[in-house]
Parts: structure tokens; sequence; C-alpha cells
């Protein structure tokens, strides 16, 4: 088989990018390693901002997103049980952000390309990447234990932290930065009407957590937990317990609880691979970069990468702008790096760190304060929080 833009992995970047090229008229096959149903079985991101909606409705999978999507013109914020509004659309200059679940995002655009008549290889194994820095790159699979080819002019890896593309660069090309958190995300997903109309971002020596719901009906909620936990130091009762300890007395004592439709533990850590080019091999989304959830980036990073690599594929196939290749890393680099500030700077801000003594934690609700009561501080949370703009490509 020969395409033109062979892309690895069929998240919501491998999906996202082959919906628009499709509609660009450009040829593309996904390949992914698992069963479809099984990409819509993982429970991840819930926000996504502006410029990452707009990317979905240019790809023409916006429909169900704008209709069952819930705006949130704010968010809140609380340290040691006491609430704080933070207006989004007034400190950021109107903007907002759409609470709409990764899933639904996935399954939006798994729908789109099923109509487009898009091809996308799913339980493809073994996916090996070839002569990745010739001009006859290719790609070779095992589907059914059949071994397949495909030939192409490019090689988009979409394919998350622990894929194959990434690792097919040589690895004295590769330039990585890397830190890990001592704790990970305990998340529980229940079928019971979210405690508040708005996200509430929750600091307590006790540790974070975070109150998140995908609809009026669906909550999703986050407990810090420390890293030497497994789901088996855990069950439904010890988390609802925990998350009324953690968050304001008032929501606690109205929070709705329930049986928990899925619970599992998501380690923090921040990497960038500045590599983000080498040859006829792009990375995009968590295969070139990972934040911790705490900002609510990760999916929407993705989406930017997306955008900056399907602009650049229009202007190679209709303008032959094959100069412009080099320009790819540089402008994503320059968002990703602030996207993982900020994601660190919320995790710092309103984790709770075992080596913190006495002296940090109250520096630490110093910051708050001052963050939560100062205009340039709710400014610079608002704009980063909804997203900081996409630069264009030239
Ligand atoms: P992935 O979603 O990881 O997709 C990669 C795909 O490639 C997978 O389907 C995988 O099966 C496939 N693959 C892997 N290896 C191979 C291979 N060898 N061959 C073929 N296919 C392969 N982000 C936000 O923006 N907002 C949030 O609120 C948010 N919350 C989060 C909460 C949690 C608990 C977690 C874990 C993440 C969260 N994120 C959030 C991050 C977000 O989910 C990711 O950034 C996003 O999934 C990245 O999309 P992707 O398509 O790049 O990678
Ligand atoms: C969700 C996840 C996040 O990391 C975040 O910052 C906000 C919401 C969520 O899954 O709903």
């Amino acid at each position: 088989t020969k395409t033109q833009v062979a892309i690895i992995g069929a998240g919501p970047s491998g999906l996202l990018l082959g919906q628009l090229l499709t509609k660009a008229g450009i040829d593309n096959i996904i390949l992914e390693r698992k069963s479809g149903d099984y990409v819509l079985s993982r429970i991840r991101a819930g926000v996504l901002e502006q410029g990452t909606a707009d990317l979905i409705r240019e790809a023409g999978a916006g429909a169900r997103m704008d209709k069952e999507g819930i705006i949130h013109t704010g968010t809140d914020f609380s340290f040691q049980g006491e609430h704080h509004h933070l207006d989004l659309e007034k400190y950021s200059g109107g903007k907002h952000v759409i609470v709409y679940g990764q899933t639904e995002v996935t399954r939006d655009l798994m729908e789109e390309r099923e109509k487009a008549g898009g091809v996308t290889v799913y339980e493809a194994d073994n996916v090996k990447l070839h002569d990745i820095d010739s001009d006859n790159p290719y790609v070779t699979y095992h589907h059914n234990d059949e071994p397949f080819r495909i030939d192409c002019d490019y090689i988009a890896g979409c394919d998350g932290f622990h894929g194959v593309t990434r690792k097919s660069i040589p690895h004295d090309k590769l330039v990585e930065y890397e830190k890990v958190y001592p704790f990970g995300w305990l998340g529980l997903m229940s079928d019971t009407p979210p405690v508040h109309d708005e996200l509430v971002y929750c600091a307590h020596e006790r540790g974070f957590a975070l109150c998140s719901m995908r609809s009026e009906t669906r909550s999703r909620y986050y407990l810090q937990v420390p890293d030497t936990d497994t789901i088996d130091n855990w069950d439904e009762d010890k988390f609802w317990d925990e998350l009324k300890r953690r968050i304001p007395p008032e929501m606690a004592e109205r929070l709705v609880t329930g049986p928990a439709l899925e619970m599992s533990i998501a380690p923090l850590r921040s990497y960038v691979c500045e590599t983000m080019q080498y040859g006829k091999v792009f990375l995009l989304g968590d295969a070139a970069h990972i934040v911790p959830p705490t900002g609510a980036k990760g999916l929407n990073l993705a989406a930017s990468d997306v955008e900056t690599a399907f602009r650049l594929f229009v202007k190679i196939y209709n303008e032959g702008r094959t100069d412009l290749i080099p320009r790819y890393q540089e402008i994503c680099l320059a968002r990703v790096w602030k996207a993982v500030r900020f994601s660190w700077w919320m995790t710092m801000f309103l984790h709770r760190f075992e080596s913190a003594g006495r002296f940090d934690f109250r520096v630490q609700q110093a910051e708050f304060d001052y963050f939560i009561h100062s205009e340039a501080g709710k400014t610079t949370i608002a704009e980063n929080y909804v997203g900081l703009p996409f630069e264009a490509l030239e």
C-alpha cells in the first residue's frame, strides 16, 4: 500500500490529524495497536481550550461537542477548605473552556473518519518504522499475524508516551528533559451529579483533590496519592471519605456519592522531547511531551501540535514548502514549554509535598493568598488555563 502520511496511533492526536488531512485531500492511513473499544475505554482528559474546540470543528467533528459540551466561564480553587471563584472570562479577555470528555472527542472523530471512508487499522501489531531519514520511508506491521507494508512520504508519530515512533529516532539525536513527581492521581468516575457547577481545584494539607465532571449527571473526581500506592490500597468508600476531607466543608456536606464506574491511578510527570522532527518523522502530542494533569493541558497541547503539523502538510502538498519543515518543532516547542511551565507551576502550587517543611507550607499558603486576591495573579492563571494563542506557520 502507498499513502502520503502514515499516522501511528488512533488517540486524539492521530484521529484529529487524520480527519483534517482527509478533509484537505491529503491521503493518510492510521495504525493503532489496540482495538477501537479499548481506545474508547480509557478515561482521560475533560477540559478543552477554545483553540482545541475550533480545530475539532474544522475537522468536522464538533457537532455533538457543541450540543453536549458544557461551557465553563470560570473555575474554582480552595485552600484548606476555603472556597474561591476565578472568573476565567473576565481575566482572560473573554475566553472560556469547554468540559467535554476525551472519550467523546475520540468517539466523534472515529465516527467522522468512518463516514469519510478513512482507513484505520486497529490491532496493528509490531509496528516498525524504516528508512525514516531517506526519501522512501515505510512502515511495516502485522495484522491477524499477516505482515503488511505501507510506503509513505511522511510519518506522524501520534502514539503516546510509550509509542514506537520516538524510539525509532536514533538515540543520540534525541534531546529530552524529564521531571517525575513523587505522587499520582487516583481518579474516580461516577454517575452522580457534580458537587459544584464549576471545577474545583483543592489544595489541602492531606493532599490535592479535584472535583470535575463530564455532564450534569456524571462526575469525575481525583485525589493526590503517594506514588507507592496501588489501586489495591483504595476502595470507593475510602475514596469518598478522603475526598470529603479535602474539599470545602459545605461541598462535602452536599456531595452525592455512588458506585465507581472506573478507578485508576495515573503517575505525574513532566517530559519534553525537543526532537519533534527527524527526517520524515514528526512527533505529536504525548509522543513528544507529557505534562502533569493539574493544568488540564495534555490533550490541548496535542491539539496545538496537530494544528501546526496540519498547516505544514497543507503547505508542503499545495505549495511545495518543504523549507518550512524545521519550523515545526520551533513553533511547537515555544508553546509546549509554556504549557509545561504552567502545568509544573499548578502542580507545585496545589499539591502537598512530603519533603516540604512548616516553612514551605506557609510560603505555599502565602502564594495561594497572593494569586487568588491579586488582579495580576488571577490574570496569569486565567490566560494560561484558557490556553495561549496558536502561532501561525510562516
Ligand atoms: P494517546 O491518547 O496516548 O494516544 C496514543 C495512541 O497510540 C493510543 O491509542 C495507543 O494505543 C497508540 N499506540 C501506542 N503505541 C503504539 C504502537 N507501537 N503502534 C500503534 N499504536 C500505538 N489533558 C488535557 O488536556 N486535559 C485534561 O483534563 C487531562 N486530564 C488527564 C487526566 C488523566 C488521568 C490522564 C492520564 C491524562 C489527562 N490528560 C489531560 C492528558 C491527555 O489525556 C493526553 O495528553 C492525550 O491523551 C494525548 O493524546 P495523544 O493522541 O497524543 O496520545
Ligand atoms: C480533568 C482532568 C484534569 O487534569 C484537569 O485539570 C481538569 C479536569 C478531568 O478529567 O475532568
